[in-house]
């Protein structure tokens, strides 16, 4: 070990490029990302590309009897057209062809059936040298069907639904709780209301896009836009009979998911087929149309029943609920559960059923069944309150629940009461008039509205490694996912901070099969998860650099304990005489050895998890200005307040929370799927006709959150943030527009005709 070490170096503060957690860190891959310099999977560029055009079929159910695909072999360019009759032979497609449909680990298993399942299947993959060649062959093929009646209308066929042939604690209705119906009938203030909202669709700015590199000896390099990695490898080794070994997947970039992502869509399966086949690289990209012949959140009737005492008291809560489901596949969700978490009530009952339509099943999507749960529950809530002349915000703190309703579990923490507290002072809530149509200005309505947020907190296992390199270069590596949230840099974020090195020292390696496992970037778990696991990974770096440092001749750190010792702008101190410190790299470069690494498995521990209820919370206000005679809706002001635990960054996670109300506001007055029944299928399937909010359509939106710490749900203290701006969002509106109109409306979304004067 050298000497020089002994000449201790004056400690600077915290200098630029030293970050800490909490702080408002910009995104470490946003010049990439604005500049162009990031590359997405359908970006990646490879010699000699085959592209892939995807036919996909025009009947809701039926079987496809022939295709006509000789106009589309003779275009120049054009390799092959594959279909069900006529399968490539490559030996390593045999089990993709030969188990048949799987649609338990993949929504559609394409080209291996005849069967028509719903409008928008796909059918047919052309392949071509080009791909305005692959297109337009594309557009060249023609498809006989024997068509069989369809059912597509969930209110229609509202009778025939039935339990899901599965639920687990999350998705199943709250335990019942005393008799509800009983309670419900004697209760002298009581609330009954149906609800309704159409299907929506995710529509993430980036396409669904894979790019499947074939190489030597049959392995496979994949970029595909997903939310794992790991997930979708699984999955596809499953459908293909491949040894995961073979396949490395990378999601690089995303350019959302918002729950798209979750499950391998077709474009990776059709790429996969044909780079087997055809033994060469095969990039398949969906159009905007083809965005909506996968997932989407379902179509859903419920019916809320409340009741209460004269003081408020909830003495009933009755939660029904029938979503749409695929034929082939149950797809479900949390909807009703959170009529179990949220309010005290002594008698309580679910019910969930799921409708299979001839539709494709359906998919997450951001803050799945709390979305669309919370939306009824939130608007009886202020029925309820109205019916008993009492101001909504006081009905809530009425009922607040102080351990969870349905499970009696406590909270692991909840700080929806300071959430209320903060919105409604930052909302300036004690000014308003309870009377609806009480506020005018110029010619509009004014309303005001409130509501509760409610999101799970989950924690999921996941692997993390960190290397420490003499030269000052910090790498953190897991297979994380960044959909566009911001992952990336809270990571860099976390290890930065917790070595003491400047941010730029870092680099983040995730997002490739290469790396530590990670789980899917889902639930809004991954901080949570990924990040505990290289806060782990940090501890042990800083362990193993902490007993270098005190083992060095006259080091200050001599008999100290890792808890007396702090890593701070580059330098390893002690806390309580920070004078005390010695250079990190130059403890590393003591050391003789390259570099330092550290990994980390990041295992829950699901006892100690389960005995509590983990959520995170918020409240939402908003303002609404109408114009009766036109009946639009203009979302002046939101203002959330968030309890989400530890805010690791207070930049990456105010986007968040931003980006859910704007997503709440769609769904409150944009978005809805139409379907055409005659012809069973979708036909808002552009961003012409399925509309989103712009920029036009935003105004004040005001993010604060609240002070928490849980370390139950994670070793940082942290939940997540991605889902829970978006959730109460729509009930707030609903409840605005009744305040400034008097018109109660239980449909999404409220689009001008339904807030219209009669
Ligand atoms: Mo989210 S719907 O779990 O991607």
């Amino acid at each position: 070990m050298s000497d020089h070490l002994h000449e201790l170096q004056p400690v600077a503060p915290l200098g630029e490029g030293y970050v800490t957690t909490g702080d408002a860190v910009p995104r470490i891959d946003g010049r990439a990302k604005v500049t162009g310099q990031a590359r997405y999977a359908a970006e990646i560029a490879v010699d000699g590309l085959v592209h892939g055009a995807v036919v996909n079929a025009a009947i809701a159910r039926g079987r496809i009897v022939a295709v006509h695909d000789q106009e589309a072999r003779a275009v120049p360019g054009v390799l092959d057209v594959l279909w069900h009759g006529h399968r490539p032979e490559a030996p390593q497609l045999a089990h993709y062809f030969e188990t048949g449909e799987d649609f338990s680990t993949v929504p559609v298993k394409p080209l291996v059936g005849d069967r028509v399942h719903y409008a928008g299947q796909p059918v047919v993959l052309v392949l071509a040298q080009r791909w305005e060649a692959a297109r337009y062959a594309a557009g060249l093929v023609r498809i006989d069907y024997e068509v069989e009646a369809h059912e597509t209308d969930l209110l229609r066929h509202r009778a025939d639904s039935r339990a899901p042939r599965e639920l687990d604690e999350d998705t199943a209705p709250p335990k019942p709780r005393g008799d509800a119906d009983a309670a419900f009938a004697a209760a002298p203030f009581k609330i009954d209301a149906e609800f309704h909202q159409g299907a929506e669709h995710h529509n993430p700015m980036e396409l669904h896009a894979s790019t499947v590199i074939f190489e030597e000896g049959g392995r496979l390099t994949i970029h595909d836009k997903n939310q794992g990695g790991y997930g979708t490898r699984r999955r596809l080794a499953k459908v293909f009979g491949l040894d995961e070994s073979q396949l490395t997947l990378l999601n690089t970039f995303v350019g959302g998911a918002f729950g798209s992502g979750l499950r391998p869509q077709y474009n990776l399966l059709l790429a996969m087929v044909g780079a087997l086949h055809l033994r060469r690289a095969v990039r398949v990209v969906l159009t905007r149309q083809q965005m909506f012949t996968f997932g989407h959140r379902p179509e859903i009737w419920q019916r809320v029943r409340l009741a209460a005492e004269r003081d408020g008291t909830l003495k009933a809560l009755i939660h029904e609920a029938v979503g749409e489901t695929s034929r082939v596949d149950d797809y479900t969700e949390m909807v009703t559960r959170w009529s179990g978490t949220l309010y005290r009530c002594e008698n309580l009952r679910g019910d969930y059923r799921v409708l299979p339509l001839d539709l494709p099943t359906p998919l997450d999507m951001r803050a799945p069944g709390a979305a669309s749960g919370l939306f009824p529950l939130e608007v009886a809530m202020d029925e309820l309150a109205h019916a008993l002349g009492m101001d909504p915000l006081t009905l809530r703190l009425r009922n607040y629940a102080e351990r969870a309703p349905a499970s009696d579990k406590p909270y692991s923490s909840k700080k929806l009461r300071e959430c209320y507290a903060l919105a409604a002072q930052r909302f300036g809530w004690s000014q308003r008039d309870p009377k609806p149509r009480s506020m005018r200005e110029g010619d509009e309505l004014v309303g005001w509205g409130m509501a509760s947020g409610q999101w799970i907190a989950e924690q999921e296992e996941a692997q993390a490694r960190v290397v420490l390199h003499t030269d000052g270069h910090l790498d953190v590596a897991t297979a994380a996912s960044d959909i566009g949230t911001g992952t990336a840099t809270v990571l860099a974020q976390l290890a930065a901070s917790a070595l003491g090195v400047p941010l730029q020292d870092v680099r983040v390696h995730i997002a490739d099969t290469r790396l530590p496992e990670a789980p899917t970037e889902g639930g809004s778990s991954h901080v949570a998860s990924v990040g505990s696991a290289v806060d782990g990974a940090c501890e042990k770096l800083r362990k193993k650099v902490w007993q270098l440092a005190r083992a060095i001749a006259g080091s200050p750190l001599a008999g100290s304990k890792l808890a007396e010792v702090e890593f701070v702008g580059g330098r390893v101190r002690l806390r309580k005489s920070p004078g005390d410190a010695l250079v990190l790299h130059e403890v590393l470069a003591a050391s003789g050895a390259g570099q330092f690494e550290a990994h980390f498995h990041l295992e829950p521990d699901e006892d100690e998890q389960g005995r509590y209820e983990r959520a995170v919370h918020s409240a939402v206000f908003c303002e609404v200005r109408i114009d009766e005679a036109m009946g639009t809706v203009r979302v002046t002001r939101v203002v959330s307040a968030v309890a989400a635990g530890r805010i690791i960054n207070a930049l990456t996670a105010r986007s968040q929370v931003l980006g859910g109300i704007v997503w709440g506001i769609g769904q409150a007055l944009h978005e809805g799927t139409l379907i055409d029944h005659a012809l069973g299928r979708f036909m808002t399937v552009d961003l012409a006709n399925y509309h989103v909010p712009v920029n036009a359509d935003i105004h004040t939106l005001d993010v604060s959150f609240v002070p928490e710490d849980d370390r139950i749900v994670s070793r940082l203290g942290a939940k997540g943030v991605g889902e829970i701006g978006a959730l109460g969002v729509a009930a707030a509106i609903s409840n605005a527009i009744w305040h400034a109109t008097g018109r109660r409306i239980r449909t999404l979304p409220m689009t001008p005709e339904k807030v219209m004067a009669p």
